[in-house]
């Protein structure tokens, strides 16, 4: 991440014929989506006047695994929340005795409206979800989003319970590349074929370091902080992956990679 916290990062759609961080499109969007799929919608809570929503089929098909797919913890990585959007358009409501969704569409919706990576209150939504390793006293609070995702916590780790996706972006970099999560020593199907669906879209970062964490082969791996995938994973899920578009490609390019992710990470491909 190299992102200045304070820029904004707006790009226009022309699959949405909006600009990225058209909040009041996105949210009445969403709502014909969770309206023409008979979804489930929760608001979590409201942040700066937005609703935080949990979304999942109704009726959920109860032999389908558990995955919870999230979007939009910082506000300069938009084509998370399009993506998921993008995704639901392609979905008949028929798909859906076959899969259960559970979906965090916008986490951080005052950093999306700006278009800037944390919220108005300076925070940083996808920090301060304390792993075992760090001391106390030395760890970030939890920003509001956050604190609203632990108060919710049974919720979310039964939704991930077999697997969890985020989708994040890199808005300074031209090559797409994961942070994975798997209870084994190296990558194993899970990261290597979300990695592959990234580089069906994007060049994959060169092997070496990104942000201080060793990548090869597009991979980050087991990578523990104070995330809330590295936290959904400490707490027991066994699957998790953190995916990173490229900002520096063409803004829909990113929304369609992020709408395939979500698909192959549901197996529907
Ligand atoms: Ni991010």
């Amino acid at each position: 991440m190299c992102s200045d916290n304070l820029e904004a990062y707006i790009w226009y759609s022309n699959v949405f014929a909006c600009y990225s961080n058209d909040i009041d499109r996105y949210y009445e969007l969403l709502s014909a989506e969770i309206r023409r799929l008979n979804l489930d919608s929760k608001v979590l809570t409201t942040i700066g006047g937005y609703p935080l929503y949990f979304i999942k089929s109704k009726n959920s098909a109860t032999k389908e695994k558990q995955r919870l797919i999230s979007a939009g913890f910082h506000g300069e990585e938009p084509a998370g929340p399009w993506g998921i959007l993008h995704f639901l358009s392609c979905l008949e409501p028929t798909n859906l005795t076959h899969i259960n969704l559970n979906i965090l569409p916008l986490v951080n919706p005052t950093g999306f409206a700006k278009g800037r990576r944390l919220n108005n209150w300076g925070e940083n939504p996808n920090r301060g979800f304390p792993h075992p390793s760090m001391i106390e006293s030395t760890a970030e609070q939890a920003s509001l989003e956050g604190l609203v995702l632990l108060e919710n916590l049974d919720l979310l780790k039964a939704a991930s319970k077999d697997g969890f996706l985020t989708c994040h972006e890199d808005v300074c970099s031209a090559n797409g590349y994961v942070y994975t999560y798997e209870n084994q020593h190296e990558p194993g199907t899970f990261s290597k074929a979300l990695r592959d669906t990234l580089a069906c879209h994007f060049p994959i970062v060169a092997d070496g370091e990104v942000d201080g964490c060793r990548v090869n082969d597009g991979i980050i791996f087991n990578q523990f902080d104070s995330s809330f995938e590295s936290f959904l994973v400490s707490s027991g899920i066994t699957l998790a992956c953190c995916s990173e578009t490229p900002g520096m490609q063409n803004l829909d390019l990113r929304i369609q990679a992020n709408a395939e992710l979500i698909s192959a990470f549901l197996g529907r491909k």
